[in-house]
Parts: C-alpha cells; sequence; structure tokens
C-alpha cells in the first residue's frame, strides 16, 4: 500500500487541482521564435520550498486547500497558522535541475515549490506572457496567488497568459512542479535517464502588442528550385490584416491579407537562395511585420525528403554521420540547458566528424538546434514516447500528441531538424501500433515538410547451420514511417563483439534506415584484452566489428551510435565503474576521450572524405 502512496497523492492532486482557483486556469499556449521577443528574464536565484506530501495543496484528509503555498503568505503577518515561508526557504537555481543542486534532493521526486518576487510595469497595449522554457514533469504557474496555467511534460516550452494578473510595482509568481512519475506519464515510469526535476529551462516575461504572431511557418517548398512557401499565424487578428514577411538579403518583402482565423499564407520566389546545409550553413535573417508586432528571426532554406531507401538533402543523397546525445551538462552533470553546455556537446559531435546528431529521448534546450543551425548539424528531434507508455489511455495519447505538437511548433523553422521521432523500442502490440499511427499523422498534419523516424527493435531469426544470424526490420510500424530507425546491441546485451561479423540486416521496407543505437559501456582509463568488458579496448572493439557490419547494410542511410556522452540514470549501479553513469559514451562525463571515440572519427572522416 504504501508504495503506492505517492503515485496516490500525484493521481488526486490532479484530480483536486481544478478546484484551487478555476477562474484564472488557462492552456498555455507556445510563443514561436520567444527567444527573438523582448523579455524580462527571471532566471537566477529562487525561493524553494521542498514539500514531499504536497502539503501545499492537500491538507490531512487530501483535501484541496483553498489557501495553498501558491498565495505566498507570510508567517506571523496575522495571528493565522502559516507553515511555510518563502523567504526563508534555500533558494535553488534557475535554470537548472534541482537533484544536482543538493545532495539532499539527489533522488528526490515530488514537488517542490519556487517562488520569486519580481517588479513590473506594464506598457499600455501589450500582453504579458510568463514563458517557461521546460519545467519537468507538472507545472502549475501562480502570479500573485492566481493560476494562470498548468502544463505537463518535462521538455517543451509553454506561455501562460498573465496580462490580467501581473500589476505595476511588486509582483509574485509561485511555480508548483513535481517531477513524480507516473505509469500513464510521457515518459512513463521506467527510463534509462536520471528523472531530474525542477524548472530545467530559462524562464522569463514576454511581452507582445494585443495582436502578435504566435506561430509560422516558412520553408522551402519541395521540388522549387527558389520558392519559399509559408504562413503566419497573427493572434487577435481579423480577416483581411496585413502581414507582411521580409527577407532583406534577398530582397524579398511580400503582404499578405489574415484570414478569418488569422491565417495569412506566402510563396515568395527568391532569386539566389543559398541553400542551407552542413557545408554550408546558411541562415536569413526575417522579419514578420502584423500591426504593431514585428518578429525577427534567423531561418535557413533547403529541403529534405526520402525516395525509396534514400534520403536527399536538398535533391541530392545523403549519409547521416551521427551520435546520440542526452541532455547531460558536460563536466557538472544534471540537465543540460546553457549555450555552454550546448556548444562543448555539439562541439564535441564536430570534432567527431559527425554531421548528425539524434537528441535522445525528449526535444532538448532551443539552444541546441539554433547552435545546430548555426553548425551545421542534422537533428533528429525525438518525443518520450519511451518503451513501456499505457498505449490504451485516450490521456496519455492527448499527453503524447501535445507534447509532440509543442516539439514541432517550437522548432518548425529550425533548417538543422530534419527528422521527428515519436517513439523509441516500444512494443509490437496492437495497442502500440494505433497510438503511433496516430501520432505519426499528428507529426505529417503539422508539418508537412519532414519525414517521420522511430527508433524500432528488430527481429532475430534462428542462427543457420553456419551461424550467420539475421535481423528482419518487420516492425509493422515500418509501414506508416518514412525513414526506419533501429536499435541494436550486438557485442552488448547480445553476444560477443565478434557477432556483428556474422550477423546480415534484411527489411520489409524499401525504406532507408538509420542504426540509431548501438554500442557498449567502458569507464575511462579502464584497460584490458579486447574481451573483457568495461574497457575502452572492448568498447572499441564494439565499433570496430559494428563499422564493418554497417558497411554491408545496402538501405543504411545513417547511424547515431549510443552515445556522445556518459549519462547519469538510476538503472546503472555498478560500483566503481556505472556508479548511477550509463558509461556508454564516447566521451566521460568529464571530457575524456575514450580509445572508440578515434576509431569512429576515422571512418567519420573517411566518409566525409568520399563525398568530396
Ligand atoms: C536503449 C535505450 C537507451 C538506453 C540504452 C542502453 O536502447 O534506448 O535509452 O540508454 O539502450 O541500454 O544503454
Amino acid at each position: 500500500m504504501l508504495q503506492k502512496l505517492p503515485h496516490l497523492v500525484a493521481a488526486l492532486c490532479i484530480l483536486l487541482l481544478p478546484h484551487l482557483s478555476p477562474a484564472a486556469e488557462g492552456k498555455p499556449t507556445l510563443l514561436v521564435d520567444s527567444d527573438n521577443r523582448p523579455s524580462i528574464s527571471l532566471d537566477g536565484d529562487w525561493h524553494a520550498v521542498v514539500d514531499p506530501y504536497d502539503n501545499g495543496y492537500l491538507d490531512f484528509r487530501m483535501q484541496a486547500r483553498p489557501d495553498g503555498y501558491f498565495l505566498n503568505e507570510k508567517p506571523g503577518k496575522s495571528n493565522k497558522l502559516v507553515e511555510y515561508d518563502f523567504s526563508k526557504s534555500a533558494p535553488l537555481k534557475v535554470p537548472g535541475d534541482w537533484n544536482s543542486q543538493r545532495d539532499s534532493l539527489f533522488f528526490y521526486e515530488g514537488t517542490v515549490w519556487y517562488q520569486k518576487d519580481f517588479q513590473y510595469q506594464r506598457k499600455p497595449g501589450t500582453r504579458t506572457f510568463f514563458h517557461v522554457g521546460a519545467a519537468n514533469y507538472l507545472a502549475q504557474v501562480f502570479v500573485n496567488g492566481q493560476k494562470a496555467c498548468e502544463h505537463e511534460g518535462g521538455f517543451t516550452p509553454f506561455d501562460c497568459e498573465v496580462t490580467s494578473l501581473v500589476r505595476d510595482g511588486d509582483n509574485f509568481v509561485v511555480i508548483h512542479v513535481n517531477d513524480q512519475r507516473k505509469r500513464d506519464g510521457i515518459p512513463t515510469l521506467n527510463t534509462d535517464w536520471w528523472n531530474y526535476g525542477g524548472l530545467t529551462r530559462d524562464v522569463s516575461l514576454i511581452e507582445t502588442p494585443e495582436t502578435f504572431v504566435e506561430d509560422y511557418s516558412l520553408q522551402l517548398q519541395k521540388g522549387s528550385d527558389a520558392i519559399i512557401a509559408g504562413w503566419v499565424h497573427v493572434v487577435g487578428a481579423s480577416a483581411g490584416m496585413q502581414v507582411t514577411v521580409k527577407i532583406p538579403e534577398l530582397n524579398l518583402t511580400q503582404t499578405a491579407a489574415s484570414d478569418a482565423q488569422g491565417r495569412a499564407a506566402f510563396s515568395l520566389k527568391a532569386a539566389k537562395l543559398q541553400r542551407w546545409s552542413p557545408r554550408t550553413p546558411k541562415l536569413y535573417d526575417i522579419e514578420i511585420i502584423s500591426g504593431k508586432d514585428h518578429l525577427k528571426d534567423s531561418v535557413g532554406f533547403r529541403t529534405i525528403e526520402v525516395r525509396g531507401d534514400d534520403i536527399l538533402l536538398n535533391g541530392k543523397s545523403i549519409f547521416l554521420r551521427g551520435i546520440s546525445v542526452h541532455a547531460e551538462a558536460p563536466y557538472r552533470s544534471g540537465r543540460a540547458w546553457s549555450q555552454q553546455d550546448a556548444e562543448t556537446l555539439l562541439g564535441w559531435a564536430r570534432e567527431l566528424g559527425a554531421n548528425f546528431v539524434r537528441l535522445a529521448h525528449y526535444p532538448h534546450d532551443e539552444r541546441m538546434t539554433r547552435l545546430a543551425d548555426r553548425m551545421g548539424l542534422l537533428v533528429w528531434s525525438e518525443v518520450p514516447v519511451y518503451w513501456m507508455i499505457e498505449w490504451e489511455n485516450p490521456a496519455t495519447l492527448a499527453n503524447a500528441t501535445n507534447q509532440l505538437q509543442e516539439m514541432i511548433r517550437r522548432d518548425r523553422n529550425k533548417a538543422s531538424v530534419v527528422l521527428w521521432s515519436v517513439a523509441n523500442e516500444t512494443p509490437n502490440t496492437p495497442a502500440r501500433l494505433a497510438f503511433l499511427k496516430s501520432l505519426i499523422a499528428t507529426a505529417h498534419s503539422e508539418d508537412p515538410s519532414r519525414p517521420v523516424t522511430a527508433a524500432l527493435l528488430v527481429t532475430t531469426l534462428p542462427d543457420t547451420a553456419e551461424g550467420i544470424r539475421t535481423k528482419v526490420i518487420d516492425d509493422p510500424l515500418g509501414e506508416y514511417l518514412d525513414v526506419l530507425g533501429c536499435n541494436e546491441y550486438i557485442g552488448w546485451y547480445e553476444g560477443q563483439p565478434e557477432l556483428a561479423a556474422r550477423t546480415r540486416w534484411t527489411s520489409k521496407f524499401n525504406k532507408p534506415l538509420i542504426m540509431s543505437e548501438f554500442g557498449g559501456d567502458a569507464k575511462f582509463g579502464l584497460h584490458g584484452p579486447p574481451d573483457q568488458r568495461w574497457t575502452e579496448e572492448y568498447q572499441e572493439n564494439i565499433y570496430r566489428r559494428q563499422i564493418a557490419m554497417l558497411k554491408q547494410i545496402p538501405f543504411l542511410r545513417g547511424l547515431s551510435p549510443w552515445i556522445l556522452m556518459d549519462f547519469r540514470s538510476p538503472r546503472r549501479t555498478l560500483p566503481e565503474i556505472q556508479d548511477f553513469y550509463n558509461r556508454k559514451g564516447l566521451v566521460s562525463n568529464e571530457g575524456q576521450k575514450k580509445k572508440a571515440f578515434f576509431m569512429l572519427q576515422e571512418y567519420y572522416k573517411s566518409l566525409a572524405a568520399q563525398e568530396n
């Protein structure tokens, strides 16, 4: 009974929350290109109350408290009993997970209340949004004691309108963040990454005019050399509102009228357009003007498509020399969020000779995709539909769909992002197939310009008498994907590294394959014979054998070995070797490169040389 308590608490919280302040409850929106909007940063120290029993919500009968911690009351101000005091509660840094900030919170999963005072002066004719880059996992935002909005999902941004809640002068915000893992959650109970909780990305106040550009899409039209097509959605716009798109460097300006839903369509003919590619990651400054709103962004234009078992970038076949990456902060560990984290991680990928990164298993900080745009790294971006999800639960599907839509909306205009992934290593059942078909349909309708993939598990046929092992890609989900991803661990979870030499790959589908995971653990600095697990030599041996095997697969169009850097995982407890780290990194969490790093680098260099 006891261990069921946390889920019970979480479930009751969700159930009882609406009663707290029904009036102000709103569904957040997601402002595209928000990092280019005028904003007031609220990053820094926040007071934090660690509240394992959600006492800030529930009284001893587990009934919702009308006077929860969101009211930010001060004890002693009146003789009312107040049993919390933000002003005396030790701070936590934002952005940042709480687990890596305090030893006492290393394993903590539950509720933390964040509080911050701020000064504000609202300008006439503007609207104010409370922007959260990401909060893991459930977040409730209260401004001046009033509920502004709630959000589920730890890896996508949300913007709560607080125009009617902020006041001139002194204000305070309280954010209830709960990272309790939930069976019906996305992700669900079991993951091979640390459940870093908290306000893990930037928090700020964003101002917009009354009517403002909420979302837009500008892409190079497939099959055209120079047509940039797309749309702009203006909130608050009535039919006929003028919207202008400018690309000064291309001497392009076009004005269109919005329809009744505030949407204006564009088709601009761009002479002399330099396409975005890994070699030439050309970004153009663009401007979108509507009424008083003037949004700026920098966008690359390229096409990405699948033809048979090939992937074409700008109409030309491309091989994705990749690496998988977790959003684990190099050197300090914890959830990665900073510009420095992004530059270090993508810098190592570049050093490896990669032109592609699989950002696993959830959308990473927007700094990563912005930087990939500038560096010319192609990106696989994924929602955390991982392992055993509640496939038959409509609320879980709605949650996954929402996270997918948010991921696409935030990075729709990032040229670097070329693949949306809807799942990782999920069981081949009818309920799962229906769930994922729905996500694939959502991805295609939200963004018809990009292929959709997923990381599949494969069928292994019994070895032949000669000892040949055949892998067959026949997962029914493959039918609905544009690009197949496959995870395999020959030499680690399956046999010895040498097994790769006698493994053959076939596919039921005439589609491109990305080997989205392979590899093995090695503790940096541990050396020994190539058949001794955990040594750098064993990991290097796996890579040597894998590369030889992969070269034999005719429909292989890319790979993203597991993984760039060692990362924290609660499932990895082997003392003196793992110590709560998955050690499959080619680089240790302290930035030390293992032998396999150079093995893969050499291979990628040879591939790049062949491209010239
Ligand atoms: C899986 C999974 C990863 C995990 C890896 C491993 O394939 O997708 O999230 O970390 O294997 O076992 O190291």
